[in-house]
């Protein structure tokens, strides 16, 4: 089984569009809660276009009356970043090396080179109990020193096997099952996330051909559903593939 989180970023587009509380990204993410998505994820930019940093307490507050939900927040640790998440205490961080006017997240960490700066900042967050999932590409040369990283997890960013789906499946999700293979062999603590359009149609594929994904962060994808199924049947169908035992 693995865990849904629902990336919500989106939804706060629409609402800053007018600088009115509309649509309420509280009241949504209750509503994905209670639909049984297993978390809400957000990923304050800088330039807070989407989720602001505001935003970060009220939706702590409404996760943390759940049992069993989690909140996940997403960004570049900056100081300003790393600051605000600490007083916020999400469950889970997810590091991603955006630059500050990124569009969307579009390159994992090479672990190697950000050896230093990512073992230091990993440590803030864990001395503060919060987990740590670093953002990484399917691939193995950016990997090689992830013990001395001492990451809880890792998220595959999942924008190639998503592109390439529709032409040729199980090519797609070669380099998927060579990482995680790889990850499980040497660094068996290591657990795995993933996300970034993982859609309806090839989130199915890709849970059953790497059987060990920990938990799935789904924002845009997810968001244009709901303009034809509403939000309730989109969680629900998203839930059938990823709840699947
Ligand atoms: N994971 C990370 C690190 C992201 O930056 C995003 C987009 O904010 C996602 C997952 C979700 O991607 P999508 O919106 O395409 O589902």
């Amino acid at each position: 089984m693995t865990a849904l989180s629902v990336n919500i970023n989106k939804f706060a587009l629409v609402r800053n569009a007018r600088g009115a509380n509309m649509p309420d990204i509280i009241n949504i993410s209750k509503k994905c809660l209670q639909y049984g998505a297993d978390g809400i994820t957000v990923h304050p930019r800088p330039d807070e276009r989407h989720a602001k940093f505001s935003d970060l307490e009220p939706l702590k507050n409404l996760i943390s009356k759940y049992r069993n939900k989690e909140f996940n927040i997403e960004g570049y640790p900056s100081d300003n970043f790393i600051k605000k998440v600490i007083n916020v205490k999400p469950n889970q961080v997810t590091l991603v090396p955006d630059p500050p006017g990124a569009l969307t997240s579009s390159f994992g960490w090479d672990c190697e080179k950000n050896k230093t700066f990512l073992t230091d900042v990993v440590q803030k967050f864990q001395t503060n109990n919060i987990r740590v999932s670093l953002f990484i590409n399917p691939s193995i040369k950016t990997l090689e020193n992830l013990d001395k990283i001492s990451t809880n997890r890792v998220e595959l960013y999942t924008y190639d096997y998503a592109h390439n789906y529709s032409k040729n499946k199980s090519e797609a999700i070669k380099s998927y099952i060579k990482v995680s293979s790889y990850l499980k062999n040497k660094f068996p603590h290591i657990e795995l996330n993933a996300g970034h359009d993982l859609n309806l149609e090839n989130l199915d594929y890709f849970l059953k051909s790497i059987d060990n994904i920990k938990e799935v962060s789904i924002g845009h994808a997810l968001i244009c559903d709901t303009f034809e199924f509403g939000l309730e049947n989109t969680i629900k169908k998203y839930l059938e593939i990823s709840s699947r035992l």
